[in-house]
């Protein structure tokens, strides 16, 4: 397994750079003050005020520093050491008191504890883990009781189709699960740029909803809410279209593009 995520983490040191330059970043806007949270996470939690988060898999920490600029006392996590790096450094460009840890969230628990009041994690963050059951017992560890969990992210259903097709929706890959991960050499991202990447090898693996949702239940917390979009914040296909709201979707709105779950952690377990 850490053979995988050694490579996962390789590839993603050297994206922080790539994608903080990145159009789709917008780093001067956010530094300008602008949030780079998404109406479906700002909408879902509210208030967040005084609260504490913790943010699982904060890439460079954006989301997380705009939790703080909302009030929320928010702490960031992830593996990548450039990301904790440039999140840091950011944090301070800015003002903001938020905290960053650099670990793997399977390891946090050695090297970190606390309990919050939110856990927070969102957009290209479940196909990067092995094990959605101890995921779910991490969220569940980390919340205070009557706590909140949020995730948003796209919709595994749509992770069947080849994205890279130019023109229409193409089924590639299997919806479930499986032990062995998909594994793949590709020196694109998800944002637009000419840079090739030299670390090509990623790792990656397919959660269904009931494994997400059985994760979460499994772990003693219950689900308040699940929603379905047939739109997502960035451009999933080449052929998507951008809709009033800014966001993309794919003609006729047909499949679900996006997804959320909330959960709680009950008071007493
Ligand atoms: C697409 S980003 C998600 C964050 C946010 N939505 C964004 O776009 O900035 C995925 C992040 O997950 C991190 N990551 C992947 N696997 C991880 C793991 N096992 N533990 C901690 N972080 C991990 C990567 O380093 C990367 O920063």
């Amino acid at each position: 397994m850490d053979e995988y995520y050694e490579a996962n983490k390789r590839r993603w040191n050297e994206l922080v750079a790539i994608h903080a330059k990145s159009e789709e970043y917008d780093l001067e806007g956010f530094l300008a003050g602008k949030t780079s949270l998404h109406q479906v996470e700002l909408d879902a939690l509210g208030i967040v005020s005084g609260k504490s988060l913790l943010h699982l898999q904060c890439h460079f920490g954006l989301d997380t520093i705009s939790w703080s600029r909302l009030g929320a006392k928010a702490t960031g996590v992830d593996f990548s050491e450039k990301a904790i790096e440039f999140a840091r450094e950011l944090a301070q460009r800015v003002g903001a008191d938020t905290r960053f840890i650099c670990s793997n969230i399977y390891d946090l628990p050695k090297v970190h504890q606390s309990e919050y009041d939110i856990v927070f994690t969102s957009f290209g963050v479940l196909c990067w883990l092995a094990d959605i059951k101890s995921w779910g017992q991490i969220i569940a560890h980390y919340l205070k009781p009557g706590g909140t969990f949020f995730i948003a992210d796209s919709h595994p259903f749509f992770w069947i189709f080849d994205i890279d097709h130019p023109s229409e929706l193409k089924i590639k890959y299997s919806y479930w699960y499986s032990d062995e991960p998909l594994s793949y050499d590709a020196d694109g991202t998800y944002v637009d740029t000419d840079i090739k990447l030299t670390n090509t090898r990623g790792y990656e693996w397919a959660h269904t909803v009931s494994d997400v949702l059985n994760a979460l239940i499994q772990a003693g917390l219950l689900i308040t809410e699940v929603k379905e979009f047939p739109n997502l914040p960035w451009k999933p296909v080449q052929f998507a279209e951008r809709n009033q709201d800014g966001e993309w979707h794919i003609e006729g709105d047909l499949l679900p593009l996006c997804w959320s779950v909330k959960a709680t952690k009950p008071l007493t377990s």
